[in-house]
């Protein structure tokens, strides 16, 4: 693990309170002058490099591989196909939780999706790899594709997302149609999105006999260990993994996917350590996406807009051989006050890989749909879009009738709409007009996002030299882990952050559950809080029980740690260093350790989310269709901010994906091969500076006393939900045009027949 020097100015750093200040990013110097190694960075001596062949067929089986021809070429050493692939102790297909994914591992000769690896060449150089899998020259078998979500036959799945029921309902939803004096019904569709993480899924793989040693991006590092520690039947400790730095993961380096495993396969054929490196393209298939969705939405609402009834149907895809049904309609249930919700899924299965948890999954595809429905209704009902929300404020959660560990969304509504102008906006569409004639408009979005928190550990070490460690295995995947845990661990040992050092992103340090569902920084938060106070609460008892400190006789309550000392709580005057305690007690250090888990009873009590209002404002070329976000104002309110200045940038990076979301992102299929079309980043659109101008992100002030002790919420996610749909809203205001097909192209803004 490299050193990381600290960024951020002196004067951010104050004693005992470390949470809160915006501090820069601890590994930022090491990023940004090239020196913090990614996992392709590695070079182990004796190293070979491995290149993927990929299928191009969608559907089918592999009727044979030019081996003879690829082995032939120059430096290559090995070519891996289902012949010659090292045993493995569990069937790739196997699965036996929601989280566990069938893999591709060259179990057999069939293809179940476009870019599926049929085969893996390894050489002494990539040149070498690369050369001889394109002198594969497969033939297949190939069998017409599924794909698009009227390709199959379509059926109620048994269970949604990581295991939420398929149909929920609270109240009559039929009654309270026909009981309302404005009705809508409306469908929209979103698009197959790929995670397109800017590092792509890489493994440098090495063993020696049963001990495996790898560089590889991971989200979560305990699970990719148990799960190779299950495929290759060794101990997971027999399995090391460094992944100290991700280049994004957006949840498609959650688990450990299938081209990952076949780098240590392929390490394990050859008895060397070897390098495998997805390209671009490769990307598109063997390591999830967001799976498509047509949700219909059926609202009621009386004549004054409050609504009495909200449906929210989704039909998505999931893969032809495994299960991840993309959870859209779960927003509904949390969002707004109808006395009768329902949800419901239907699916079907196609010939593409297998979808995956990608950032926000469920809540970034359902609020879309429902942020743009409920605009409808707004309009309907001749309200503006926020006093429609107010007017369906939950001040319950809708569908569970829990209240909210709290919510303080009236407050993002609030400093949102000032920060933005909202008052001044007309309310009919196509009012309003810039000076070169662009057609302007302005639009809402509701954001929330569930705070989430799952298991973790930390150990903490306060040294005879007045210092400190805090390990945990977290993982940093761009959104400041080190930074922001960091601040946790400093304040937990009562040290200045400059005298901390925090290790982790490494499999052999302890537990820190998945940098995944916006809960890493609750999960492995806590985790540290504990172990940091279980080694204080070791120290304050060695100094309050020894008659030569001055903190004799104060208890364990009665004293409070904070820059490498210890205070007696009633008399701060009376004080003594980590450094002279544990030296008076002959220790060189002290240990704690700490857990984190989700409290069952605040749990079961409480409905903990986060909360959030987005404010676009587009401007639309009248003839061209063509469509400038010009300015963004998220308010939102996370429970307590350990950095702002991380925060702000996890939820600008969101709200731009809800921009990409409404505006520009898709994966188009070809519906003959079912093969991708764009799997590259020039032809699968994102935002650049260009399309973002002006995005502001506000803090709203938040206490939640229920969520954790540190009152954490995850802000990874939930800068997605309200700000697509805020932007589509924006669309709709400027033209009067409501397009329910996203991404909103210039096609569909025009032409009526192309939505
Ligand atoms: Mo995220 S999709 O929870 O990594």
């Amino acid at each position: 693990m490299p050193e990381t020097a600290l960024t951020q100015a002196p004067a951010h750093v104050r004693h005992g309170s470390n949470i809160g200040q915006p501090l820069t990013r601890r590994d930022g110097v090491l990023k940004v002058t090239g020196a913090a190694h990614y996992a392709a960075d590695n070079h182990p001596k004796g190293m070979l490099y491995a290149a993927l062949a990929v299928s191009s067929i969608a559907r089918g089986r592999v009727a044979s591989l030019d081996v003879r021809a690829a082995k032939a070429h120059p430096g290559v050493v090995a070519v891996m196909t289902p012949a010659n692939r090292p045993a493995l102790a569990q069937d790739p297909d196997e699965k036996s939780n929601p989280f566990m994914f069938r893999l591709d591992l060259l179990q057999n000769d069939r293809v179940r999706y476009a870019n599926q690896p049929i085969a893996v060449v390894i050489a002494q150089t990539l040149e070498a790899a690369t050369e001889g899998a394109a002198l594969l020259s497969p033939r297949y078998e190939a069998e017409p594709a599924r794909i698009g979500l009227d390709a199959a036959e379509s059926f109620v799945p048994a269970a949604v997302g990581p295991g939420f029921p398929a149909e929920a309902h609270r109240g009559d939803v039929e009654a309270g149609l026909a009981a309302a004096s404005k009705r809508i019904e409306a469908t929209y569709e979103t698009p197959p999105q790929y995670h397109n993480a800017m590092e792509p899924h890489a493994i440098v793989a090495a063993w020696e006999g049963d001990r495996l040693s790898i560089d590889t991006p991971s989200q979560g590092l305990a699970w990719a260990q148990g799960r190779l520690a299950g495929l290759f039947g060794i101990a997971p400790e027999n399995i090391h993994i460094r992944s100290p730095f991700l280049g994004g993961g957006f949840g498609s380096k959650g688990m450990i996917s299938g081209p990952q495993v076949l780098g240590v396969l392929a390490a394990r054929l050859v008895g060397k350590p070897v390098k495998l490196v997805l390209r671009r393209e490769q990307m598109y298939g063997p390591v999830g996406h967001r799976a498509p969705t047509r949700q219909t939405l059926r609202l009621g609402a009386g004549s004054d807009g409050t609504l009495t009834a909200l449906e929210h149907r989704t039909k998505t895809a999931s893969s032809s051989f495994d299960d991840f049904f993309e959870p859209a309609s779960e927003i509904s249930h949390t969002l707004y006050a109808s006395p009768a919700i329902a949800t419901s899924y239907e699916a079907v299965r196609l010939d593409t890989g297998t979808p995956l948890f990608m950032r926000a999954p469920g809540e970034a595809t359902g609020s879309i749909a429902l942020e743009s429905a409920i605009d409808e209704m707004a309009h309907a009902c001749g309200m503006d879009p926020l006093a429609f929300r107010l007017k369906n404020y939950a001040e319950v959660e809708p569908i569970s009738g829990k209240p909210f560990s709290s919510k303080a969304l009236r407050d993002c509504y609030a400093q949102g709409a000032q920060r933005f102008g909202w008052e001044r906006r007309p309310l009919a569409p196509r009012q309003m007009r810039d000076k070169d004639g662009l057609l302007v408009g302005w639009g809402l979005g509701t954001a929330t996002f569930p705070a989430i928190m799952f298991e973790g550990q930390a150990r903490a070490v306060l040294r005879r030299d007045g210092g400190g460690v805090m390990e945990i295995g977290a993982e940093d995947m761009g959104q400041g882990a080190w930074t922001a845990l960091a601040q946790i661990a400093a304040d937990a040992l009562g040290l200045d952050i400059d005298r901390l050092e925090f290790r982790s992103g490494s499999s052999d340090l302890p537990d820190a559950g998945i940098a995944g569902g916006s809960a890493l920084t609750a999960t492995a938060g806590m985790a540290i809080h504990n172990a940091g106070g279980a080694a204080i609460a070791k120290l304050a008892d060695l100094a309050t029980g020894d008659r030569r400190s001055p903190l004799f006789g104060a208890g364990n309550a009665g004293v409070i740690a904070r820059g490498g000392r210890l205070f007696r709580r009633d008399d701060e005057s009376r004080s003594e260093g980590y450094a002279d305690i544990l030296g008076r007690a002959g220790l060189a250090e002290i240990e704690g350790r700490g857990k984190s888990a989700p409290d069952p009873t605040a749990q079961s009590t409480y409905a903990m989310h986060a909360h959030g209002a987005v404010f676009a404002e587009v401007k639309v070329d009248p003839e061209l269709g063509q469509i400038r976000v010009t300015r963004v104002v998220g308010a939102f309110a996370a429970g307590r901010i350990i950095n702002p200045r991380m925060v702000q940038s996890q939820l600008c990076g969101g709200m731009i994906w809800g921009v990409s979301f409404a505006l520009h992102e898709q994966a188009h299929m070809d519906l003959r091969s079912g093969r991708p079309m764009n799997p590259n980043l020039a032809d699968y659109h994102i935002p650049v500076n260009a399309d973002v101008p002006s995005i502001e992100a506000i803090l709203v002030e938040e206490r939640d006393p229920h969520v954790n002790a540190l009152g954490i919420k995850g802000v990874g996610e939930i800068g997605i939900t309200g700000s697509a749909g805020a932007v589509a809203n924006a669309v709709w205001h400027a033209t009067g045009t409501r397009v329910r097909k996203f991404p909103i192209t210039p096609d569909r803004l025009i032409e009526p027949q192309a939505r």
